[in-house]
C-alpha cells in the first residue's frame, strides 16, 4: 500500500548516488539499492529500488550472496533506525481524542547484518556513519561494532558550516577511518567525494595500481 505516514529523513541519496557512479566509472559492476529518492538512475549501474529499511535489508543480503558473493559494499543509505510497531491499513483519522503514544520497533542493521553474516560480507565492507557529536570516537565504535573494514564519517549538525548542510546538500567532508588510523578530506562537493573514495578502494585492492579505470570488481551500495 502507498505510505501516507511515515518515518523518515533528509537524506537526498545524492552521495550514495555519486559513489555508485564514481565505482562504475572506474569499471566495477555496480548493484545499488536505493531508498526512495528524486534521482535518475545511473548510468551503467544495476538500480533496485526499494521504500522501507526491511526491503532494503532483503535486498542487500541477496544482492550481497549472489553470484558467490561481492568484493565490496558501500552502504550510505541512512536507514530509519526504527518504525512504528502498528503499520495501519487504513490512515487514521482525528477522532477529537489525544493519540496514544505512538510505539516503536528497531529496523534491521544492515551493515551491522552484513559484517556479522560469513556468506554475505564482502571482502571490503565500507560503513558511514552520520554524527552531530563526537565524530572520531562515535565513527570508530561504529567501525568495531558493525565489522566494518572503513567508516566514512561525516558531520550532519546543522551548524557542521557546511553550505546547504551535508544532508540533502551538495558538499561533504568525510573523515575515512581504518583498523590503522584515518584520513580527512577537505569539503568538496559530494562527486569529488566520491572520486575520492572509489580511487581509494581501487587502489585498496591493488596498490601498485597506475590507472584504476582498468581494474573490474564487483560492487554492492546501498
Ligand atoms: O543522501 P545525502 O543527502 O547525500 O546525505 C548523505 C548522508 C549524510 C546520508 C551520508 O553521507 C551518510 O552519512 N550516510 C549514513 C547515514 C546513517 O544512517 O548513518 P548512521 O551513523 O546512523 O549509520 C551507520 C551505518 O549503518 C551507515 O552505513 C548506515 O547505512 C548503516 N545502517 C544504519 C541503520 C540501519 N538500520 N541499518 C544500517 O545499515
Amino acid at each position: 500500500i502507498d505510505q501516507v505516514r511515515y518515518i523518515a529523513n533528509r537524506s537526498s541519496g545524492k552521495q550514495g548516488y555519486a559513489i555508485a557512479a564514481a565505482v562504475a566509472a572506474l569499471g566495477a559492476d555496480v548493484h545499488m539499492i536505493s531508498g526512495p529518492t528524486d534521482l535518475p538512475d545511473p548510468q551503467k549501474v544495476k538500480v533496485t529500488r526499494v521504500e522501507t529499511a526491511r526491503q532494503m535489508h532483503e535486498a542487500v543480503m541477496t544482492s550481497a550472496k549472489a553470484a558467490g558473493g561481492v568484493d565490496i559494499a558501500v552502504m550510505t543509505a541512512a536507514v530509519a533506525d526504527w518504525r512504528s510497531a502498528n503499520e495501519t491499513e487504513q490512515k487514521i483519522k482525528k477522532t477529537g481524542d489525544a493519540l496514544g503514544p505512538l510505539e516503536l520497533v528497531e529496523n534491521p542493521d544492515i551493515l551491522a547484518a552484513l559484517g556479522a553474516d560469513k556468506d554475505a560480507r564482502p571482502t571490503l565492507l565500507i560503513g558511514f556513519a552520520a554524527e552531530t557529536e563526537n565524530i572520531e570516537a562515535h565513527a570508530k565504535a561504529k567501525l568495531q561494532r558493525k565489522n566494518c573494514d572503513w567508516i566514512i564519517a561525516n558531520n550532519v549538525a546543522l551548524d557542521s558550516g557546511i553550505e546547504g548542510g551535508v544532508m540533502g546538500g551538495d558538499k561533504n567532508a568525510v573523515t575515512l577511518f581504518h583498523h590503522n588510523g584515518s584520513e580527512a578530506l577537505p569539503t568538496m562537493s559530494k562527486a569529488d567525494v566520491a572520486a575520492h573514495l572509489a580511487a581509494r578502494i581501487a587502489a585498496h585492492f591493488d596498490p601498485d595500481i597506475k590507472n584504476p579505470e582498468t581494474h573490474k570488481n564487483k560492487a554492492t551500495t546501498a
